[in-house]
């Protein structure tokens, strides 16, 4: 896939956890607790929470994310035999706050001086949303945090990715959606957006509908690649 600069970008609209939003630092700060088994712990609990979203959403038995999340980190937690409620409590309270990845913070800022409109779609609660773009420091830079929950199933659904479109009163071919989850990329191209996979894991392309327009490793150059002129600092 060929980096490409795009025109005609009116909004951008990034997935949360694992694009702006590092999940792994989570377990990371209870390392002192977990040990060497913070990494089995964080990979387990990631990959069983999405399972959960995408199982919940083919049975039609949707609960939130924090149901799921929580849920997903029982499974880890009893697989690697790690009985500790005190623990699990601190875990979902970190959640809640987990790290923004280094670049995040100035490129939003970029992009916004530049008067591009910025938000974000995820999965999340809007409480857990929130709670994380304040901890971060991203507050007052989006025009919009929207949830899952308003349509009541997870991406990727349809009916998620057409909630930004209705929002934003933007066309999907106008608005460029970051993901650092490459199934999220791929089902948001087959939605209609335009789409950078931000690739941040040097992942293999997906087999699924559709190959997004270009792949970056983080977002840095997104003010370049969507041409925003960005004003000098004064
Ligand atoms: C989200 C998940 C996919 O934020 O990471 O929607």
């Amino acid at each position: 896939m060929n980096n490409q600069t795009m025109t005609g970008i009116e909004a951008c609209v990034f997935d949360a956890y694992g694009t702006l939003f590092d999940v792994s630092s989570v377990a990371h700060g209870a390392r002192d607790e977990l040990g060497e088994h913070w990494l089995a712990l964080s990979d387990l609990w990631r990959t069983k929470q999405l399972q959960y979203t995408w199982l919940r959403g083919l049975a039609g038995h949707h609960a939130d994310f924090w149901q799921v999340t929580g849920d997903a980190l029982d499974y880890a937690m009893t697989t690697l035999d790690i009985a500790n409620a005190g623990l699990r409590d601190r875990l979902m309270q970190l959640y809640l706050g987990l790290a923004a990845y280094p670049e995040v913070p100035d490129t939003l800022q970029r992009l916004k001086a530049g008067g591009m409109k910025l938000a974000i779609l995820s999965n999340g609660t809007p409480r857990m949303l929130a709670s994380a773009v304040r901890n971060a420091g991203l507050d007052n830079l989006f025009d919009a945090v929207l949830s899952v929950e308003e349509v009541g199933v997870y991406k990727p659904h349809p009916s998620v990715y057409q909630l930004v479109a209705d929002r934003l009163q933007i066309p999907p071919g106008n608005i460029c959606f970051l993901s650092s989850n490459s199934w999220d990329a791929f089902s948001a191209k087959a939605f209609g957006f335009r789409v950078l996979w931000c690739n941040r894991f040097g992942q293999v392309p997906e087999r699924i509908p559709a190959a997004p327009d270009g792949e970056i490793t983080d977002l840095s150059d997104l003010p370049e690649l969507l041409k925003v002129n960005v004003p000098p600092p004064h």
